[in-house]
């Protein structure tokens, strides 16, 4: 099969790539970008520990031919932090001592860092149906669930917190 020529933008950094039809994302991700935030569980797209943001929204990528992801925004565990401070949902993680071996936490953090961002105040519920496709083989699920409420609650304090926007006539937004 003929290789295709594709340009992936991952983390803010555009990556020329030649690539062949079957190459999953995480395989470039992992084996060429040397990036090893995304994990390989499952590889069926079934437990979530390979997940990345595809334009923002939590994606598989054990599952994704890298092809298709010409012109995307992807953002890998790697790109989460800002001015060497880890994000606020890691941050969280920490706090919860969410890990027991650690090897789901990519994927749980990814989610969250996705549910929040399309949902800055999810219910119970909807917490735990973003998270419900995402498998811990260590069974932490509590702390999972304590380190996701403590990064919504973060997340609202934070909003609380912030300055109101400015218009370009120096107005507050609403
Ligand atoms: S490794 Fe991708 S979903 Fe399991
Ligand atoms: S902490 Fe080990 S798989 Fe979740």
């Amino acid at each position: 099969m003929k290789p295709l020529c594709v340009t992936l933008s991952v983390n803010g950094q555009e990556y020329p790539l030649t690539l062949t039809r079957a190459a999953t994302l995480l395989q470039i991700l992992r084996n060429d970008l040397h990036l090893n935030g995304p994990r390989y569980g499952c590889g069926l797209g079934q437990c979530g520990a390979c997940t990345v943001l595809i334009d923002d929204r939590a994606a598989r990528s054990c599952v994704i031919p890298a092809v298709e992801l010409d012109g995307r925004t992807i953002t890998t565990l790697e790109g989460l932090a800002e001015h060497g401070r880890p994000h606020p949902v890691q941050e969280a993680f920490i706090e919860a001592q969410a890990a027991q071996c650690g090897y789901c936490l990519n994927g749980m953090i990814m989610t969250t860092v996705a549910l929040l961002r399309s949902n800055p105040e999810p219910s119970e519920i909807e917490i735990r149906q973003a998270l419900t496709g995402n498998l811990c083989r260590c069974g932490t699920h509590l702390e999972i669930l304590d380190a996701v409420r403590r990064a919504v609650q973060g997340s609202l304090k934070r909003a609380a917190q912030a300055p109101p926007t400015t218009s370009a006539k120096g107005g507050a937004q609403t």
